[in-house]
């Protein structure tokens, strides 16, 4: 199964990313700096975010969307739009991986949180809120594995917040957590694509 765009035309500005992100990997193998690497060409690809269509700024009521944009074979790469209705938030949640996300609607509060027990007790977390800031429209953050992996997105605007993702393992098809941080507890889940079906061929 080839390399998955998901997004009709395939803008240059897309394909000249995932070209970019290519000779990244193959440049940076083994080393630690990929993620600081990338944040240029994640940069160009949201500077004018117009090629993000109104297909994948779809807001499901009651729930948080992610869009597919694009999925490699590998499965190293994956980009998709999350969208979040007004007044909605994200469970507390990890990604165990690397990766940059880009507001290009709405407005966020993003809360982020580090994890203070081991994980040696099954079904139990310990976490601690260490950050919590508003994100600006154009606005860049960091997910980096696996001290700043864990976090909370809140939409403040009236409107629903639109933010692009690009994550260096499939995503949707990876088994992660999400944390309830009153209660102490973390869970497993699998969160799919929104228009993808049967969302974990790649990367299973
Ligand atoms: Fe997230």
């Amino acid at each position: 199964m080839p390399d998955s765009y998901y997004i009709e035309p395939v803008q240059p500005v897309l394909r000249r990313f995932v070209e970019d992100f290519r000779n990244l990997v193959d440049r940076e193998r083994g080393k630690p700096g990929l993620l600081e690497s990338l944040r240029a060409p994640v940069e160009r690809l949201l500077d004018d975010p117009g090629w993000i269509d109104e297909n994948f700024r779809r807001p499901r009521p009651g729930e948080t969307a992610a869009w597919a944009v694009y999925r490699s074979q590998d499965p190293d790469l994956c980009i998709f739009t999350m969208v979040v209705p007004p007044g909605e938030m994200t469970k507390v949640h990890n990604h165990l991986t690397d990766g940059w996300v880009g507001l290009v609607q709405g407005g966020q509060l993003e809360r982020k949180f580090h994890r203070a027990d081991d994980g040696s007790e099954p079904g139990a977390a310990r976490l601690e809120l260490v950050a919590e800031d508003p994100i600006a429209l154009g606005e860049l953050t960091p997910l980096s594995y696996p001290h700043d992996d864990i976090h909370q997105v809140v939409t403040t605007s009236g409107e629903p917040s639109v933010s692009l993702h690009v994550l260096c393992n499939d995503l949707g098809t990876v088994e992660r957590q999400t944390f309830d941080p009153n209660a102490g507890t973390v869970s497993d889940f699998v969160s799919g694509y929104t228009n993808v079906d049967g969302g974990s061929r790649i990367g299973r």
